[in-house]
């Protein structure tokens, strides 16, 4: 590992605590995440005050599984990464004040990284070679946006939800279904069941020049046709659903790489994890682009592509002071 840059990154911007191990930005040693999904189920969304006590209760530990992991200690540690933006304030800050404690107690740099440039980095741990410029398509359960990237830290958005995000679609429909939290998951499941496949709802936002999305217009139709039709098989809504809520991502992104002439699509975040999604991008290729997409595990909330990212702000000398601040907002 001699002359290796080595870097921990810390995740807890939400309902994930993440500690990780990487080497050079590419190479992924350990990769601890602690869900804290069971918290909330019951609430059907993340509580706050809950998620931040539970970042504390777990990252030590943590962390210290992640190091003895990939057999190493805080010694060998080239610089220290942490979320410090957007996300829940008081989760941020556990992962963010952790972090500044070993870059002060090692006097190693601290780098404090926006979590959704994190996550379009999160495909370039396995392998796919990092080239810019790419379309990000970020969809999760707070962001549904479409951005270019030029480069490290250089994110244009080109498009973004006027309304709900897409994961939290998907949580909502199956909270009106007395599916299970999250919902994605599930509903990616059981739309793989439905036989008629019949076209339920229509289509979001049609114009081809729009670059916006939008979620509660089809929540709300899934909503009334449940009221509506309360015999309907569930197997059929979901699936009448997550057509409509993937199509018009597919959309986009071929459009906006059309526009801007670029054929690498980078898709991110935790609906990234969604099987149909990836057929769909699949089939809309017209033969030039290029889809790159993380394997499931590095979709949802995690702590190497923080690490991972880092590591070139490392290279270029840009680190964080001490007084760094989180912020609920990206930017
Ligand atoms: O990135 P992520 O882990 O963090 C948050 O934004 O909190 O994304 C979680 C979101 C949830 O809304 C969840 O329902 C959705 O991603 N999700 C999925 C799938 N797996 C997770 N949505 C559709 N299909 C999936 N397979």
């Amino acid at each position: 590992m001699h002359g290796d840059v080595i870097g921990l990154g810390l995740e807890s911007s939400c309902d994930e605590t993440a500690a990780a191990i990487v080497i050079n930005g590419s190479r992924v040693l350990a990769n601890h995440i602690f869900s804290q999904i069971d918290l909330h189920k019951e609430y059907f969304g993340v509580v706050p005050e809950i998620a931040s006590r539970s970042h504390l209760e777990v990252i030590n530990g943590l962390i210290e599984s992640a190091l003895n992991d990939a057999g190493i200690s805080f010694n060998d540690l080239s610089y220290v990464a942490a979320t410090s933006r957007p996300g829940l304030t008081g989760s941020l800050l556990i992962g963010l004040q952790s972090a500044k404690a070993i870059a002060f107690a090692m006097n190693i740099p601290l780098i404090a990284v926006n979590h959704l440039e994190a996550h379009l980095y999160a495909p370039f741990l396995e392998g796919h070679g990092l080239a810019f410029p790419y379309i990000g398509l970020l969809i999760s359960g707070g962001n549904t946006a479409l951005y270019r990237v030029t480069g490290i830290g250089d994110m244009e958005i080109i498009g973004k939800t006027v309304d709900d995000a897409v994961g939290e679609a998907f949580d909502k429909v199956a909270k009106h279904l007395g599916l299970e939290y999250p919902g994605g998951p599930v509903i990616e499941k059981l739309a793989g069941k439905a036989v008629r496949r019949e076209v339920l709802f229509p289509k979001i936002l049609t114009d081809p020049g729009d670059m916006r999305f939008s979620y509660s217009g089809l929540k709300t139709a899934v909503v009334n046709y449940i009221r509506e039709n309360p015999g309907a098989e569930k197997a059929e809504i979901v699936y009448s659903f997550q057509e409509r809520a993937l199509e018009v991502l597919v959309r986009r992104v071929f459009a906006a790489a059309r526009r801007y002439g670029i054929n690498d699509i980078v898709v991110a975040g935790g609906v990234a994890a969604n099987s149909r999604l990836r057929q769909l991008l699949d089939e809309g290729k017209k033969g030039r682009e290029k889809i790159i997409i993380a394997s499931p595990k590095l979709c949802t909330d995690n702590a190497a592509m923080v690490a991972g990212l880092a590591f070139h702000y490392f290279s270029r000398g840009e680190y964080n002071d001490l007084t760094v601040d989180v912020n609920a907002r990206a930017w």
